[in-house]
């Protein structure tokens, strides 16, 4: 189970990325980057959020601490912007947080550098999940205390939108070419080597346990929400035994970014989880 907390305040939406979410602060005097079950992309994404957001940090991957926020759409009454009091509005109920990390930076591929071996991990991690969304044009990564910080797992496992044809979906081969780490080398191999059998169904079993069943009901061809939860579980070890050997890291696509010289770039340790 996630831990849950209640929203006392909206304190500003986030616009850099697409699903408009906002920065909340809670009950517990937390502060939280809330997406909203109300957003277009719906419960889906919340649901990726938690599978995938539990399971990396089970890998031993840096991501911020997750939490379910009961919203009470009245504190945003005094939210000037229609978009965000739309977004409000629509998501009373459960939402999903993410511990908003102070001051952290977004990664910049200029003027970071990673090391093969964790390079390895997060493009593995992202077959793994088949995450589309950390290109180098949209990283979705931060840098925190001189440390990556993975965020935004909302548009991965792709086959959770068509179930019948999930199986197959889940076999396809993961294009990591516009990853933002495909110039550092990613050692997927030795990757591959550590996480691969840490992918176990015990360990799915509880990551999918995590996600509120609230997000999981209705769902057509399933009886309900364990049931739901298999599937996912089934998906996910089933491309965890095979993935590292069609993962493509090949030339990226034309309009790619220009190298930075050697001495503006910073290289993080990745001290946890080497
Ligand atoms: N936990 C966090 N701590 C600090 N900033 C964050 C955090 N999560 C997201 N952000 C910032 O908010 C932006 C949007 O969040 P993201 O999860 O990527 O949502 P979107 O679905 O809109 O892309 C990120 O690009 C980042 O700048
Ligand atoms: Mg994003």
């Amino acid at each position: 189970m996630l831990p849950e907390v209640t929203a006392t305040r909206y304190v500003t939406p986030l616009r850099e990325g697409g699903s408009l979410p906002g920065i909340v602060e809670a009950d517990d005097l937390g502060t939280y980057v809330m997406k909203f079950t109300g957003a277009g992309q719906g419960r889906k994404t919340l649901v990726a959020e938690v599978i995938c957001g539990q399971l990396g940090r089970r890998l031993g991957l840096r991501v911020p601490d997750l939490a379910g926020i009961q919203l009470d759409p009245v504190i945003g009454r005094a939210e000037p912007d229609q978009e965000v009091q739309g977004l409000l509005k629509s998501s009373g109920g459960l939402n999903l947080g993410m511990d908003f990390l102070p001051g952290a930076l977004g990664f910049d591929p200029l003027a970071f550098e990673i090391g093969a071996a964790e390079a390895g991990r997060v493009v593995w991690f992202d077959a793994l999940i088949n995450n589309v969304d950390r290109s180098w044009r949209n990283p979705n990564l931060l840098v925190w205390h001189g440390e990556l910080w993975l965020i935004d797992h909302g548009a991965t496992m792709i086959w959770h939108h068509n179930w019948p044809t999930a199986q197959a979906a889940a076999g396809k081969a993961y294009d990591a070419s516009d990853h933002v780490l495909a110039t550092f080398g990613p050692d997927v191999a030795a990757a591959g080597a550590e996480l691969a059998p840490r992918i176990t169904e015990e360990l799915l079993t509880e990551v999918t346990a995590d996600v509120p069943d609230e997000w999981l009901v209705d769902e057509p061809g399933f009886a309900d929400p364990d049931a739901l939860r298999r599937a996912y579980v089934e998906t996910l070890l089933a491309r965890a035994t095979t993935i590292g050997d069609r993962i493509t890291l090949g030339e990226r696509s034309k309009d790619k970014p220009s190298q930075a010289p050697e001495w503006v770039r910073v290289r993080l340790d990745g001290r946890a989880g080497k």
